[in-house]
């Protein structure tokens, strides 16, 4: 017989990665961390045209939100992802990628997410840089 202290089943499989981490506060942490680490970075930084990287930040954070299942802010605001093709202005080398995701990882172990949760945010970034690369060398 089921307890009362049992939560019923069903209840947490049924929420999203982005409720399970912790919401839109993790996702602004990460991001926010990760945006640190491209303001020092003398490849990336130059990259990023404005003065004020808040607005870049902004749309990462919404992207990724909304990628985990989290609120549609993000294509209410830009529309369709299309990020390769988004991403066809800047020189994604072998170099920035590593660099992109090098800030990431930082950013991603400062979250210090259940080891389950890590694993599958980071198998993500890996497989997302690696397709954003669009210059040889
Ligand atoms: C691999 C190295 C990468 C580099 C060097 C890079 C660089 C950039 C730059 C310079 C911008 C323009 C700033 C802006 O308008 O927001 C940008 C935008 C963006 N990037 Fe990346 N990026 C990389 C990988 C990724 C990955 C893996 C993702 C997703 C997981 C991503 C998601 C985005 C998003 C959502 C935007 C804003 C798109 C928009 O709505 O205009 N980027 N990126």
């Amino acid at each position: 017989m089921e307890g009362v202290n049992e939560i019923p089943r069903g209840t947490l499989q049924e929420q999203t990665f982005y409720e399970q981490v912790g919401g839109e506060q993790t996702f602004r942490r990460l991001v926010h961390r990760f945006y640190q680490g491209v303001a020092e970075d003398p490849l990336l930084r130059p990259m990023y045209p404005e003065d004020d990287l808040g607005p870049a930040e902004e749309r990462l954070t919404l992207f990724l939100m909304q990628y985990w299942g989290g609120p549609r802010t993000y294509s209410d605001n830009r529309g369709h992802p299309r990020l390769r093709m988004r991403h066809v202005p800047f020189t994604v080398n072998r170099a920035a990628h590593d660099a992109w995701l090098r800030h990431m990882r930082d950013a991603v172990d400062e979250l210090e997410l259940a080891p389950e949760h890590e694993r599958q945010l980071w198998h993500y970034l890996t497989y997302a840089a690696a397709s954003m690369i669009n210059t040889e060398g």
